[in-house]
Formats: structure tokens, sequence, C-alpha cells
């Protein structure tokens, strides 16, 4: 039997445009802004895009649909909603081992993430005293290498980052996300979009939007299509339950499919304007090229910042605005740890806050020193300690997690209680989705999964 304690009352979303902001909210962080240009750009552009919405259409709105149900179906945390269902439905509880794996696929991920957006908060302060005033490209590379050499600095916002995460879930996730994701975001949208437009105006715009929409077969590789299929995931917070935290506060009356679609539209246009403003830039200034590699955003933004006016204000804001974006992906990626040690082991949620932060935290300095010291050191499979934590959540763990859960809810979980949750749907959607999800998806994800790890591995 599984216990949940009877006074325990859990929380609902006000609506359902709020669970919309927060899984927009989760979804939208570095992956957009940071990682997606700089993957993109050392993957040939146009293909890996393509691939990349590809995979979002048939494999991460489809699991994101599957993963809010199971939050809405158990109604509790990751690991208990699990339980919930499996028992529910009568399967064995080694379907268990896909919210555990969440559990620390979403705490490895962690570990960088907040040593990424330690690099924008140093960047709010370098904008605030005019660092960037009339930079070129050379020089701004000069000052984002100064920075990745630079152990103290990097570590101090790194634990900067991780003390305001833990801070929201210390008190709690329901109000800070939701105030925070209704102004934010918009904000963000906003600022990007004026970004896209002044970075066409002095960038070459045709050169950029070229290099990211116009498809070269020969760009295609398996290479590419494991990090596409991997970016998916984690830019859609897929795979690690994250996506069923928030859905368990989700309002019985939404639809699901719906709700998803609408989630990763908005995530999917975010990561595309990102790359409309950064690459015009790119491809504009002598010394940046698009295979920069993880400092192409703070390489090629500075420049843009340094030469328009009001630079300075809108830099700060930028980068402020990461740090947010970032910040509200964090949030999720830390609650299921934190969910799991104060239910399973009736941990005091202050303490299972500080003893998770703080792994994460020492964890971190391993992705801290791939930048400097140990930038040449490469024994994991030739990939920096930093490469090899990103390799294995984001190609290996979160497109297993996706797998199972495609499989579990298509094929294993008890049909009428899926039916159920869909009921908002109509009839030919629910049956696309279903279709899609036990026939497509896991078809897609095992096959990229397989080939791409044959072909790092043994090829
Ligand atoms: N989606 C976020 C981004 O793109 C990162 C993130 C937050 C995440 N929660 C997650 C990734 C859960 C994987 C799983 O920046």
């Amino acid at each position: 039997m599984v216990r949940v304690p009877r006074i325990y009352k859990h929380a609902i979303w006000g609506s359902r445009t709020t669970f919309i902001l927060a899984a927009t909210g989760s979804a939208v962080g570095l992956g957009n802004i940071w990682k997606f240009p700089y993957i993109a750009g050392e993957n040939g552009g146009g293909a890996f895009v393509l691939m990349y919405v590809f995979f979002v259409c048939l494999i991460g709105i489809p699991i994101m649909a599957a993963e809010i149900l199971l939050g809405r179906r158990g109604r509790a945390n990751p690991i208990t909603a699990m339980k919930k269902i499996i028992h529910e439905s009568g399967n064995s509880s080694i379907w268990r081992l896909i919210s555990w794996a969440g559990v620390l696929a979403g705490f490895l991920i962690l570990s960088y993430y907040s040593v990424i957006a330690g690099w924008a908060l140093e960047y709010v302060s370098t904008a605030l005293q005019g660092g960037f005033t009339d930079l070129d490209g050379g020089a701004a590379k000069i000052a984002f290498n100064n920075l990745l050499a630079d152990k103290a600095t990097l570590v101090k916002w790194q634990t900067v980052f991780l003390a305001i995460t833990t801070l929201v879930i210390i008190f709690g996730v329901n109000k800070g996300i939701e105030v925070a994701v209704r102004i934010l975001m918009p904000l963000l949208f906003i600022l990007l979009i004026t970004l896209m437009v002044y970075s066409a105006y002095i960038g070459d715009f045709a050169a950029g939007a070229s290099f990211l929409f116009s498809f070269r077969f020969s760009d295609l590789s398996f290479q590419g299509a494991a990090l596409a299929l991997g970016h998916a995931f984690f830019t859609l917070s897929l795979g690690m339950g994250a996506i069923m935290a928030y859905g368990s506060y989700m309002p019985h009356k939404t639809s699901i499919i719906k709700t998803a679609f609408i989630v990763a539209l908005l995530d999917t246009l975010v990561a595309l304007v990102a790359g409309l403003a950064i690459f015009p830039i790119v491809f504009a200034t002598p010394g940046i090229e698009p295979t920069e590699g993880p400092g192409l955003m703070f390489i090629s933004l500075p420049v843009v910042f340094g030469a328009m006016p009001f630079g300075l204000i809108f830099g700060a804001a930028f980068f402020t605005l990461v740090t947010l974006a970032a910040w509200s992906s964090t949030i999720s990626l830390l609650e299921p740890a934190v969910a799991y040690l104060v239910e399973r082991f009736h941990f005091h949620r202050l303490s299972a806050n500080l003893l998770i932060a703080s792994m994460a935290w020492l964890l971190g300095l391993g992705s801290v020193m791939s930048f400097n010291d140990w930038a040449d050191f490469k024994p994991f499979f030739g990939m920096t300690f930093f490469e090899f934590i990103d390799f294995i959540t984001a190609s290996v763990l979160l497109p297993l997690g996706g797998l199972f859960i495609a499989i579990y809810v298509g094929w294993f979980m008890s049909l009428k209680a899926v039916r159920k949750e869909l009921s908002l749907d109509s009839s030919v959607l629910f049956k696309t989705w279903f279709n899609v999800l036990r026939y497509v998806s896991p078809v897609l994800v095992l096959a990229v999964l397989v080939v791409s790890l044959y072909g790092k591995f043994a090829g």
C-alpha cells in the first residue's frame, strides 16, 4: 500500500495559464539562450535545427503530454506519483526506476547548470561597470577566456546561484514561480526580440538566418542527430520528472495535449529568436566563429551591447533575465531530489535542500575546473568533466527516461486512467497522440540512441 499523509493537500495551480507559465519557466532557460545557439553552431546550423524541431514535434510534445499526465494522475512528487500509478495500474515496481534515474539526472544537470548561470551573473556586473562599451570580437573573446581562467570568480557566482535556487525551494515553489514567470517570461521575450532587431541592424541578418534555416543534406550526421535528440529533451525539461512535478499541480479541467503543444511552441520560439539575435553578430564580427562552443553567447552578445545606445542598461537587463530564466529552471531541477529525501527518508526540507545543493556545488567544481586547470584532462572518452556530465545527462539519461516514460504510458499504464486524464482532448487528438507515443517516439529515441552510442564508443 502506498502511504500518503491524509492532511497533506497537494497544491493546484490557479489556472491553466499558470501551469503554462511555470512549465515554460522550467523549459526556457540556459538551454534556449546559451546551449541551443552554440550546439547548433557546432553542428552545422540548419540541419541541426531541422532535426531538433522534428524531434520536438514527434518526441518532445508527445512525451511532455505523457509526463504531465503521469504527474496529474499521481498528484504528488514524481517518485510518489509513479509509485501510486504503478500501484493503480498493477505494474511491476521496476518502473519506479524511471523516477530515480530522473532524480539523478536532475541533480547532475544542476551541478553544471549553476556554473554556467554563474557566468551570466558575472556578465551582469561587467555590463553595469561599462565593460562592454565599444568591445570588438577579439576583446570579447579575451574577456571571456579571462573569466574561465578565474576559478575564484566562477566559484563565487556558482555559489550565489545555487544559494538563490535553494532559497526558493526552502520557501516553497508555488507563489514564487507563479509570480516570477508571469512577469519575467514576457519581459525576456521582449528583450530578446529587441536584441534580434538590433543585431539584424548592426550584424549580418541574412547570413545568420541562412545559417540557422538553410538545410544542407551533407550536414546531417548521427552525432548531430544524437545531440538534437538530447537537446529536445533538455530544452523541454523532459525525461527527469520536472514536468511531472509541475503537472501534479495542474487543474483537472485542462487539456493536456494542447497545453504541451503551447509550452513546446513557446520554448522553441525563444530558442529560435535567441539564435537570430546571436548569429547575425557572429557572421558580422571578425574573429568569432559559429563553432565557438560554450562561449558563443558570452562573446557575441557583449559586442552588440557595446555598440548599441543604452547598451549598458540593455546588457545588464539581458544577463539579469538570463539569470532569472536559469533560476526558474534550476528550481525544477532541484525540487524532485529534495522532495524525494523529504518523503522517503523524512528529511527536514531545509536539511534536504542544503545536502543536495552542497553536493551539487561540490560536483560543480569539476565543471568549473573543466574550463581551466582540467581543460586538457579528458579521461572520459575524450571529454572534459563538464562535457562528460553534459553528455551523460542530455544524451543518455534524459532520452532513456523519456523512452521509458513513452513505453510505460503507451503500453503498460492502465488505459482507462490514461483516457480519463485526457478526456478533454478530442478523440482524434487522443488517438494521434497515443499512436505516436506508442509507435513513433520510442522507436525514434531508441534508434538515435543506439546508433549514436555505437558511433561514439565503437566507431
Ligand atoms: N529546460 C531547461 C533549459 O532549457 C533546463 C531544465 C530545467 C531541465 N529542468 C530540467 C532539463 C529538467 C532537463 C530536465 O535551460
